[in-house]
């Protein structure tokens, strides 16, 4: 299994992941599936804290994890916003860990402080990681989601990086 940033030839595939938890769970607030457009422009991104990154089994993408920003005004820049999806059969046997360990170690060197997940309730797996990764849950928002005939409360998790660089990568 290697973990590696996402290629050019790769968003079919993530989307093929995504797409599923879009139409069938909470784990993702989209409705509809997306299709390879949404990933497509962030292959290859240089902008520091932007990241996604492929799980590929023997050529098989079967899993991604990303980063991206967390709110669009200037002083939320050194803030990210980490997810991860994996296919099903590709579940509970550390992918998810490896994503994240590496998206995370990328984010540190590129002067990221602090990471933000966002974990639709109730999603134990994913709490787990968030959890295992170091993440903290910082408080919880009732009923601000409506998808699959049910209100959704969303969990907010975060964790700090070591990072203390002053200046900002760019
Ligand atoms: C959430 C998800 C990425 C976890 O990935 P994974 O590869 O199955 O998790 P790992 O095998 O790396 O396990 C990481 C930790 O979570 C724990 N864990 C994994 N699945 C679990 C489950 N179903 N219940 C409880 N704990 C679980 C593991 O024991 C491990 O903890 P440890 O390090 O303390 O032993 C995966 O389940 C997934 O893709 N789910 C659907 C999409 C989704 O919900 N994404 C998150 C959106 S916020």
């Amino acid at each position: 299994m290697l973990i590696r940033p996402a290629a050019v030839d790769d968003p079919g595939a993530i989307a093929a992941v995504y797409d599923h938890q879009a139409t069938t769970t909470v784990a993702t607030f989209d409705l509809e599936p997306q299709g390879p457009d949404l990933w497509a422009p962030r292959v290859g991104s240089t902008e520091p804290g932007d990241h996604l990154l492929v799980a590929d089994d023997a050529g098989a993408v079967v899993g991604f994890a990303y980063s991206s920003s967390f709110r669009p005004r200037p002083a939320y820049r050194r803030t990210r916003e980490t997810s991860v999806y994996l296919a099903d059969g590709a579940r509970g046997r550390g992918l998810g860990r490896a994503l994240y360990d590496d998206l995370l170690g990328r984010l540190l060197a590129d002067g990221v402080h602090t990471v933000i997940a966002v974990v639709a309730q109730p999603n134990p797996a994913s709490e787990a990681l968030h959890r295992a990764c170091g993440y903290r849950e910082v408080g919880v928002l009732r009923e601000v989601g409506w998808k699959l005939d049910r209100w959704v409360d969303v969990g907010w998790w975060q964790k700090e990086l070591a990072s203390d660089r002053s200046v900002w990568l760019t």
